[in-house]
């Protein structure tokens, strides 16, 4: 086997070497100040929690092991989390839950920027250790990779200071949409959180959603944590549940975006695209009308893709529309069902995690256009 190499600095350079999360003991988690946020009104999740049933986590498995095997036959290297006891109650000073989540979409925690690996400061408590998953592959890469950086993010307290009150309480989707259009999220500033699955890796640039996940003081840590980075806060007015930006905003090679076309990025956020010679087209509409059940995401997880190189592109298989675009986009694309992992944490860019792409850190945005950047 090669030497491992830890290094990548977008999502769409050739994937020579990726994570891919697995589904065993996924829990619902039980409500808690962040994750009412995630679960729409009309969700089947409401008042649910704990272990998923067996036969759909067998189900998600097969899904997840297919996409690796998948990857794999094209020579790409996969490894794959150790899951924990997800059933398990976390405790410390500052707070108490009784269930975690699991370990299928490592994008969430892990953010791999160049040489380093960076485990995400998350606001969901049954989240806080869900790095323990990735922690055999973390210590293995820094015993094969001299220059890998294994980094982590300030741990959050998570006390009640980190959560607006009552911020739920008799929510319509249009008062949601009121909020996220004006940055009014259930995460206080109290200290920085951010998701991993919320930065979009743009060579130079990093591009934050500003969302229920991610607040300023997160992108303020990752600016000053990577200074000779440019970071970026972007936000997605007609997203009533904003969190994590590969269902909304997504580069599928060098100059090209698609954006969710009910979650437009404003004007003023589009100039530094624009200015540096970017499109950005709408992504096709969704093949579905619901999320499958039990499933937090929304049915944008179609525009969820996972992109091999600047040809080739991974899509979820029942994705009719989403897979047509992709191939007037001049993208060879590879057909992955993926539906019934989508419950346990998302689409195929959600439940992978780079470790190696070829190629450099690259300044795709020469002229940086006021309106974006952190300082
Ligand atoms: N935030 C992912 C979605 O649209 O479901």
């Amino acid at each position: 086997m090669a030497a491992t190499t830890i290094c990548s600095w977008n999502d769409f350079d050739p994937l020579q070497h990726v994570i891919v999360g697995r589904a065993d003991h996924t829990c619902i988690p039980p409500s808690e100040p962040a994750t009412e946020a995630k679960v729409p009104k009309d969700s089947d999740m409401h008042g649910l929690w704990g272990p998923r049933p067996l036969e759909t986590v067998e189900r998600a498995n097969a899904e997840l092991d297919n996409l690796a095997n998948t990857l794999e036959q094209r020579g790409i290297r996969v490894d794959r989390p150790t899951p924990i006891q997800w059933n398990q109650a976390v405790i410390t000073p500052d707070f108490h839950t009784t269930a975690m989540f699991g370990c299928m979409p490592p994008r969430d925690v892990l953010l791999t920027v160049g040489r380093e690996i960076l485990c995400a400061p998350m606001s969901f408590r049954c989240r806080y250790f869900e790095y323990l998953a990735y922690h055999p592959l973390m210590q293995r890469y820094f015993d094969e990779d001299p220059l890998f950086r294994w980094e982590q993010a300030p741990r959050p307290r998570l006390t009640d200071a980190s959560y607006q009150s009552g911020y739920f309480d008799e929510i319509t989707i249009e008062e949601r949409l009121r909020r996220t259009a004006a940055l009014d999220f259930v995460t206080t500033e109290h200290e920085p959180l951010f998701d991993a699955a919320d930065i979009l890796r743009l060579g130079q640039d990093l591009f934050c959603q500003h969302g229920l996940t991610t607040n300023r003081r997160g992108m303020q840590w990752l600016q000053r944590h990577f200074p000779d980075h440019r970071v970026h806060s972007v936000n997605f007015p007609g997203d009533p549940y904003p969190i994590h930006i590969d269902a909304t905003f997504v580069p599928l090679r060098p100059g090209l975006i698609i954006n969710n076309p009910q979650r437009r990025l404003p004007d003023e956020q589009r100039k530094i695209f624009a200015g540096n010679d970017w499109q950005i087209v709408n992504a096709a509409p969704p093949a579905h009308q619901q999320p499958p059940p039990l499933c937090y995401s929304s049915v944008w997880l179609s525009m969820n893709v996972l992109i091999i190189d600047h040809k080739t592109v991974c899509a979820e298989a029942s994705e009719v529309y989403q897979l047509e675009q992709l191939d007037r986009l001049g993208f060879e694309v590879i057909p992955v069902p993926f539906r019934h992992a989508y419950p346990f944490g998302g689409g195929l860019h959600c439940a992978t995690a780079d470790v190696l792409r070829r190629g450099g850190c690259d300044d795709f945005f020469p002229n940086q256009i006021p309106g974006t950047r952190i300082n």
